[in-house]
């Protein structure tokens, strides 16, 4: 028996009671009873949206984007930065006539905000209209808690934290056909010094490498061709077992499986990204050269005031060595501008970083205090000075974007179709191997199938050209 495990079927008697409401609501109306949910924050959440999703529809409900016609109200929510939070308070904030006209909804918040005491006590006190609330620990108790809010007409709170458990079987209502997100881990070990996710997502457990190869196998056969491996730190996989296990190995075995498909993953930290998986990377045809290593801050100083335990030099030297094994890397990074104690010439460093490595794409961040984590706790820098030195990183990124994706006029590559950029249709778009987009006039090529195009136009977003055979 896998350790810390929990099965879906354990819920089996709330799963149960929650049927019974659900079809006797749809008895009485004709049709079933509608939920809504809606995700902040990164792919974690938006996969364990999709659990809770298909816990739903297995339960009797179906899915509404029209949240006043929902029985069921959930909000997935994110703690990562101050603004995610706001926004998440906007939104309890616009539910209050609704749940006053309509006192039988359930309006549920969830995820990893809820994980954060402060915030649960917040919405305990003072938000009386939310009537359950669940962290990011609770998704294995969902029927349970769900069934106490639809009909004990008490208010449901599940926050406790505990020793993170894996629950597996779940059936997952997917939000795309042909792309797929599968966990290899949860949790987070790291402690960054301005980053609350190990607090709200606990320590790194790590699934059954058997139970990740059968549910990307299952994928396949379905159709999907775009499978995303997920977790804070993918490195670390099995680090908290004791199989011989590691992340290299779990690609290679995946590549081996049959058909044409294209895994790729996310995150790596470049402190635990080993030559063996840039090797693998090269090696593996169906693992896509596209690699997310966020450098957060290209100074020493704040790399370590940061603990994020690598060097600028250490960072380097591993793109220099992915650049030489894997010819078409296409590389992406998470930056955070503005960390405590940040000087200009700690700034300028990022910046010369930025501009000599070349990245395709950035996510850039202003840091954000979070409240209990040690960064909190040091010298802050002044918010003109942080959006001033935001700026000036992007204007840059936008150049060094532009020049990458400049290279491939002229070239053809492979995309996989996702669908159309508007309402009229004329222009189809997709994604290269290493996740840059790419808009064509439309083809009739199908959503979910490869089409070679022929590029002849670079922006810093996306690449433009025209479908061949
Ligand atoms: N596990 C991933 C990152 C998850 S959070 C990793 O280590 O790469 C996604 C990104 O949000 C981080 O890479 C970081 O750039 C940013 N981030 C995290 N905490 C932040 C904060 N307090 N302020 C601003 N940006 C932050
Ligand atoms: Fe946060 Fe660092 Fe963990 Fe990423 S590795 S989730 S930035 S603590
Ligand atoms: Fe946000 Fe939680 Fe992801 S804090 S970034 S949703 S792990």
């Amino acid at each position: 028996m896998e350790k810390d495990l929990i099965l879906y079927a354990s819920q089996n008697e709330y799963i149960d009671k929650v049927r019974r409401f659900a079809y006797e609501l749809e008895l009485k109306r004709n049709h079933k009873p509608l939920y809504f949910t809606h995700t902040f924050g990164c792919q974690q959440n938006e996969s364990d949206t999709e659990k809770i999703n298909g816990m739903l529809s297995d339960m009797g409900f179906e899915k509404t984007d029209v949240r006043e016609d929902a029985d069921v109200i959930i909000y997935n929510t994110c703690a990562v930065r101050e603004h995610a939070e706001q926004r998440v308070f906007g939104t309890i904030g616009s539910l209050v006539g609704l749940k006053r006209e309509r006192p039988s909804v359930v309006v549920g918040f969830c995820g990893c905000m809820m994980q954060r005491n402060e915030v649960s006590e917040e919405l305990r006190k003072k938000y009386k209209h939310v009537n359950l609330v669940f962290g990011t620990h609770a998704i294995g108790r969902f029927p349970e808690n769900l069934y106490k809010a639809l009909t004990s007409g008490e208010r449901v709170f599940d926050v406790i934290e505990q020793k993170g458990k894996i629950v597996e079987d779940i059936p997952v209502k997917r939000g795309h056909d042909f792309k797929a997100w599968v966990s290899v881990m949860y949790g987070c070990n790291n402690f960054c010094s301005y980053c609350i996710v190990p607090y709200v997502r606990g320590r790194e457990r790590s699934r059954d490498p058997q139970r990740i190869i059968d549910e990307v196998t299952a994928l396949l056969k379905d159709g999907y061709k775009d499978i995303t491996l997920l977790g804070q730190n993918v490195n670390s996989f099995c680090n908290d077992s004791d199989s011989d296990w590691n992340f290299a190995k779990l690609l290679r075995r995946i590549n081996e499986i049959e058909g044409d498909f294209r895994i790729r993953f996310m995150t790596s930290h470049p402190k635990d990204a080993t030559k063996e998986l840039i090797d693998t990377i090269a090696e593996c045809d169906k693992v896509c050269n596209h690699l997310h290593l966020p450098f957060q801050s290209g100074s020493d100083r704040v790399l370590d005031l940061m603990n994020r335990r690598y060097t600028r030099e250490k960072y380097k030297s591993l793109v220099d060595y992915a650049k030489s094994k894997i010819p078409d890397l296409v590389l992406t990074s998470d930056v955070i501008v503005g960390f405590p104690t940040e000087t200009e010439e700690d700034f300028l460093e990022t910046m010369s970083l930025v501009d000599e490595i070349g990245f395709q794409g950035l996510y850039t961040f202003i840091y954000s205090v979070r409240k209990g984590t040690p960064a909190a706790e040091m010298e802050q820098v002044d918010e003109k000075v942080k959006h001033d030195r935001f700026d000036r990183l992007c204007a840059l990124q936008t150049e060094k974007a532009t020049q990458f994706n400049s290279k491939f006029i002229g070239k053809t590559v492979k995309v996989l179709v996702e669908g159309f950029t508007g309402e009229d249709k004329a222009n189809q778009t997709g994604r290269t191997e290493g996740n840059i987009i790419v808009n064509f006039p439309a083809c009739g090529a199908e959503p979910g199938t490869y089409k070679n195009v022929l590029i002849d136009k670079a922006l810093n977003w996306a690449i433009f050209g025209q479908a061949i055979d």
